[in-house]
């Protein structure tokens, strides 16, 4: 075990947020030395990817992923960063990586926890390693593709369409040949998807019947449904699946603020009426096809037909607000914390 003495700010929680009120519930701290067990690096973060499934780390829930992270314990998340101490021989200082951290000035990371991977210098916007270049463009690339199976042609249905994963998901089945209705929070979401992100149709689930204009916009039955969120969502989009089409579940975001589960969807007999297939995907399960997707992504990125715009929050302390904007959905593509 090595030490080193540095000025490190990091986040944790003083309670379980209450909905989506993280300025209240989470904390900056300050330490003046980092503890780097053998086997481990530290690295000067540069970027912090906000991510919407860390908010299930933040209740009582012991059945998710990860366990819950206790009370006062640093919050983690990917980050991208330099190494500036080692004792790992595989990671060298000045290297930059993206990797499993905390939410701080300086990680100490232990690449046993999730596979570090070296970020190309070359690239002009790092930054594009915590969005399309990184678990979320690999999500919404493996959940349209390998999960959803789309074919030219298909009705394609993605929820939370214009955060980050929603709006690469939409782009790639657009890309893939199909139809693309988007489903979000805001008028102003609808038109963006439609205009800027050639998705076909949208639906403001908090002001529109998502059922009544599903039919509309969709007559001949959804073929793959890219479910970000679960709850009501659902039931409105299993009314409207194709026989034999495809839920790929990614992600709950109706219900990642509680401890509790949601009930099944209200509509589950549909899946065998329709003979549905239901599959869930999660990104750590195909971090090492990150050389054979990466290339894909960056071709489409160059061509121009997958974008991604980076919300960027400045400053370590400014956390708690950029995090927030997952749950209140104020943000358009990706949320990062500048460090
Ligand atoms: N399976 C995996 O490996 C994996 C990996 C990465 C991400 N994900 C999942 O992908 C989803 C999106 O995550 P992200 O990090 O990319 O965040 P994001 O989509 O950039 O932001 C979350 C968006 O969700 C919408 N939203 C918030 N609360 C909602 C609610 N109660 N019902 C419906 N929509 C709601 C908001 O937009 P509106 O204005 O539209 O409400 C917000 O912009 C999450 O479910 C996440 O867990 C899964």
């Amino acid at each position: 075990m090595g030490s080193i003495n540095i000025s490190n700010r990091f986040w944790v929680m003083k309670s379980l947020p209450n909905g989506n009120n993280f300025e209240d519930a989470l904390e900056i701290r300050e330490e003046s030395s980092l503890d780097v067990p053998l086997g481990c690096f530290v690295t000067k973060n540069i970027y912090l990817s906000m991510d919407a499934g860390t908010r299930m780390y933040m209740t009582e829930r012991e059945d998710s992923y990860q366990p819950p992270i206790p009370i006062g314990e640093k919050l983690t998340g990917t980050v991208l960063g330099e190494v500036v101490e080692s004792n790992h021989p595989d990671y060298a200082v000045g290297e930059r990586l993206r990797s499993y951290g905390q939410w701080s000035d300086y990680s100490v990371v232990d690449p046993k926890a999730m596979y570090p991977s070296k970020v190309d210098d070359s690239e002009l916007d790092l930054v594009n390693y915590v969005g399309i270049y990184g678990a979320n463009g690999w999500t919404a690339y493996t959940g349209v593709i390998n999960t959803g199976k789309v074919k030219a042609g298909d009705t394609f249905v993605v929820s939370a369409a214009a955060g980050c994963t929603g709006l690469m998901a939409g782009q790639i089945a657009k890309i893939a040949g199909c139809k693309v209705i988007g489903i979000v929070g805001k008028d102003e979401k609808c038109q963006l998807i439609c205009k800027e992100y050639g998705f076909d149709g949208a639906i403001n689930y908090k002001t529109e019947n998502i059922s009544e204009k599903l039919k509309i916009l969709c007559p001949e039955g959804i073929n793959v449904y890219f479910d970000n969120v679960a709850g009501p969502t659902l039931d409105a989009v299993l009314e409207n699946m194709a026989n034999f089409g495809v839920i790929a579940v990614c992600g709950l975001m109706e219900n990642y603020g509680s401890a509790e589960r949601l009930p099944g969807p209200y509509n589950y007999d549909l899946i065998l009426m329709k003979r549905l297939r239901f599959e869930g995907f999660f990104s750590p399960d195909f971090y090492h096809r990150e050389p054979e997707i990466n290339p894909i992504l960056k071709n489409w990125s160059e061509r121009g037909l997958l974008k991604l715009p980076i919300e960027t929050t400045d400053g370590l302390e400014n956390l708690a607000v950029a995090y927030s904007k997952l749950f209140e959905g104020t943000n358009i593509g990706k949320v990062v914390v500048k460090v």
